[in-house]
C-alpha cells in the first residue's frame, strides 16, 4: 500500500496546538469522508470497500462494534444508529475486555472494529480472535494499510488525514459519519424507506457546514471552560443517544485537562450520584431537542435545586433560559445524526480547559497516541 502524506498535514501551520488544528480541520475532513459515498439514486451510502455483497449484508442478524477508549464511545453511537436505521440489534463493547472473556462468535453477526490508528493492540487482537473463529469483521479505520486495516475482511476508511494530537477529534467525527453511512446502507437493505434514506442523506450533507457553525462559537465555549478548569470534579450526563456523547466528553476532559469527569446516564442520576451534587460540582448536561428533552430538563432542575452549577449542550428551542442555565447551542440535524455534532463542543471545552491550566495539550501525561502494547 502506498501512503503519501502532504508536508502541511504534519505541520502546525500557525495553530497553537495540533489538537486545535485538527478540530478546525473537521469541516474539510467530514467533507472528504462523505465524498463519493452518498448515493442519491437509491437513497443509500455506497461503501465499496466493505467487501461484502448485499446478500451477505442482509443476512446479518446482529452487529457488534469493538474499539477502545473514544473509539469505543463512538462505537456506541454507531450501534445506536444501526439499531435506529436498520433495526438490527447492535451494541458496542470495549475491545480490551472482549479479548479476555471467551466471546461467543456468531456467523450471523457483523463485527466492526473501529480504530483511528489501526494499531491498537487490544482491538487488533479482538479482530484476529474473531477471524480465527470464523466471524466476519470489517474495519472503520483512519490509517491506510495499518495492522487492523490489513486484517479485516473489508471496511470504511475515515479519510480524516493524519491525526497527531493524542486526544482524538477529527477521526472521531469521521467515525460517527462512517457509522451513519453503514447504518444507512444496512437500513436500506432492510426496511428503511426511500424517504427516510433521503432524510439521512440530506442530514449528512449538512454536517460539514454545521461543524463550522459550532467552531465559530468557540469563544463562548471557552468562557465556560474557564470555570470547568477550576473544578475538582465534574459530571457529564446524557441519555440514550446522548450518553455516548457524555462518555466521550468526560473522557476528553480527563485526558488533557486532568480534571476528574464522570459520565452518567441522566436517568440514573437519581439512583445514587445525585448525592454528590453541590455548588462545587459542575454538571455538563447533553440535552438534545428530541422527545426526551422534557425529561432531561427535569433532571437539570434536580441538579440546580441542589445548587449544582449546570452547563447544557443543547439545540435551539429547548427551554432552559428561565432556569438560568448556561447553554452551548448546537445546530440541529436529524435525531440519529445529532450525537456527531453534540460531541464537538465537548472537544473545545476540554481543549480550552487544558489551555487555561497550562497543560501540554498535544502530549498529555501518561498517554500515547496509540496503545500498541497490552
Ligand atoms: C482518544 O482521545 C484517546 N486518545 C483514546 O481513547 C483512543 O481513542 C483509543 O486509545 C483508541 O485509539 P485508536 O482509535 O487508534 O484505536
Amino acid at each position: 500500500v502506498e501512503i503519501s502524506v502532504a508536508a502541511e498535514d504534519l505541520e502546525l501551520s500557525g495553530h497553537e496546538h495540533y489538537m486545535l488544528k485538527e478540530m478546525r480541520e473537521q469541516p474539510d475532513a467530514a467533507e472528504t469522508c462523505l465524498r463519493g459515498r452518498l448515493d442519491e439514486r437509491f437513497a443509500t451510502a455506497r461503501l465499496d470497500g466493505i467487501g461484502l455483497d448485499a446478500r451477505e449484508m442482509r443476512g446479518f442478524r446482529r452487529v457488534k462494534v469493538l474499539g477502545c477508549g473514544s473509539a469505543y464511545y463512538v462505537g456506541q453511537m454507531g450501534a445506536q444508529m444501526i439499531e435506529d436505521l436498520a433495526r438490527i440489534p447492535a451494541d458496542a463493547e470495549a475491545a480490551s475486555e472482549f479479548r479476555y472473556r471467551r466471546p461467543i462468535i456468531e456467523p450471523d453477526t457483523l463485527y466492526v472494529a473501529v480504530s483511528q490508528s489501526g494499531e491498537t493492540a487490544d482491538t487488533a487482537f479482538a479482530v484476529s480472535e474473531i477471524k480465527r473463529k470464523g466471524g466476519r469483521v470489517i474495519g472503520v479505520v483512519n490509517v491506510v494499510g495499518s495492522t487492523i486495516a490489513r486484517e479485516v475482511d473489508g471496511g470504511i476508511y475515515l479519510h480524516a488525514g493524519p491525526e497527531i494530537a493524542v486526544a482524538s477529534t477529527k477521526a472521531l467525527t469521521n467515525m460517527g459519519l462512517a457509522f451513519a453511512m453503514l447504518a444507512l446502507h444496512l437500513g436500506r437493505l432492510h426496511d428503511l424507506s426511500f424517504a427516510d434514506g433521503q432524510r439521512i442523506l440530506r442530514g449528512l450533507e449538512r454536517i460539514p457546514a454545521q461543524i463550522t457553525q459550532i467552531l465559530d462559537d468557540e469563544p463562548a465555549i471557552a468562557e465556560v471552560a474557564g470555570e470547568i478548569a477550576q473544578a475538582a470534579s465534574t459530571f457529564y450526563i446524557g441519555r440514550v443517544r446522548g450518553f455516548p456523547v457524555a462518555r466521550e466528553g468526560a473522557q476528553k476532559l480527563k485526558e488533557i485537562s486532568y480534571v476528574h469527569a464522570e459520565a452518567y446516564q441522566t436517568s440514573e442520576l437519581k439512583h445514587g450520584p445525585l448525592a454528590l451534587i453541590n455548588a462545587q460540582m459542575p454538571t455538563i448536561a447533553i440535552i438534545p431537542g428530541d422527545d426526551l428533552a422534557k425529561r432531561n430538563v427535569a433532571a437539570a432542575e434536580q441538579v440546580l435545586a441542589r445548587k449544582g452549577p449546570l452547563v447544557s449542550i443543547t439545540h435551539p428551542g429547548v427551554e432552559l433560559d428561565h432556569l438560568g442555565v448556561r447553554s452551548i447551542v448546537v445546530p440541529k440535524n436529524e435525531p440519529e445524526l445529532d450525537p456527531i455534532l453534540l460531541t464537538i463542543p465537548t472537544q473545545i471545552l476540554a481543549y480550552r480547559a487544558a489551555v487555561v491550566l497550562g497543560h501540554d495539550v498535544d502530549k498529555p501525561r501518561n498517554l500515547a497516541k496509540s496503545v500498541t502494547v497490552e
